[in-house]
């Protein structure tokens, strides 16, 4: 059996894509801080029938990730966890600005670093990360968060040509408004014309389902619905 790793899997776009992954038959590690919500994914995944285990892990301390993860076995490896903290640059505090970089650059680099030498040593794995549209585009409070998705996708684009040729794919997965708890949202009535997280799960779902030889390397998901006020 496969087996994913998803950070961030405690609620919305992780839960949804490691629900979707233990659907095609993965067995999924579900990673995140929140034991009691991680523990209601994995009791999720395993009443349909799928195979699932929580690991209680905060991706951006080094020593914990490399306590759980070095050489761990993943053959999908779902870099999903992320924070917005959506702020004009002159409203955001240091704390603020180390924590963004500390979940959303970071902790790629603890996580990735810390399963990438068993996919090399196999010759076979998946690193698809979730990155936004926000990484390709400016917005008023997003000088921090933006950025950080910037970095996403030039950090995916050249992982992706230097472990190519040890058979290892890389891709980024950037959508645009999800319905989520995201920056503290309380997902309401209002969000109708965004994506649902499943959306994007079917995306991943896809990327990493095409052939050995085939690589979807980018993948900008958009609703068709997005209200003329934030067309852009
Ligand atoms: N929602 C959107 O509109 C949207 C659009 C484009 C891209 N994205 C991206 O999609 C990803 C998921 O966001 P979401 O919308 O699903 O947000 P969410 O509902 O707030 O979920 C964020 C997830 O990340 C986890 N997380 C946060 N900090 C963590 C840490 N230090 N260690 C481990 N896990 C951590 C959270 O779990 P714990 O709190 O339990 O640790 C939670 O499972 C993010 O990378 C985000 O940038 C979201």
């Amino acid at each position: 059996m496969r087996t994913a790793l998803v950070t961030g899997a405690s609620r919305g776009i992780g839960r949804a894509i490691a629900e979707r992954l233990a659907r095609d038959d993965y067995e999924v590690v579900c990673a995140a801080r929140n034991r009691t919500e991680l523990d209601e994914v994995v009791a999720a995944i395993v009443a349909e029938g799928g195979r699932a285990r929580a690991l209680v892990l905060d991706v951006s301390d080094p020593q914990a990730v490399a306590a759980s993860l070095t050489g761990a076995e993943i053959d999908v490896l779902v870099n999903n966890a992320g924070i917005g903290i959506l702020k004009p640059f002159m409203e955001t505090t240091a704390a603020d600005w180390q924590r963004t970089l500390d979940v959303n650059v970071n902790a790629l680099y603890h996580v990735t670093r810390a399963v990438l030498p068993a996919m090399i040593a196999r010759r076979s794995g998946h690193v698809c990360t979730i990155g936004s549209i926000a990484g390709r585009g400016a917005f008023v409070g997003g000088s921090c968060y933006a950025a950080t998705k910037a970095f996403v996708t030039s950090w995916s684009e050249s992982l992706m040509l230097e472990v190519r040729e040890h058979g290892v794919k890389v891709s980024v997965v950037m959508p645009g408004s999800v319905t989520t708890h995201f920056n503290d949202h309380v997902p309401s009535d209002q969000d109708a014309w965004k994506l649902r997280a499943s959306d994007v799960a079917d995306t991943v779902a896809y990327v990493v389902s095409t052939p050995p030889n085939v690589l979807v390397h980018r993948a900008e998901v958009r609703t068709l619905t997005v209200p003329k006020s934030r067309a852009r």
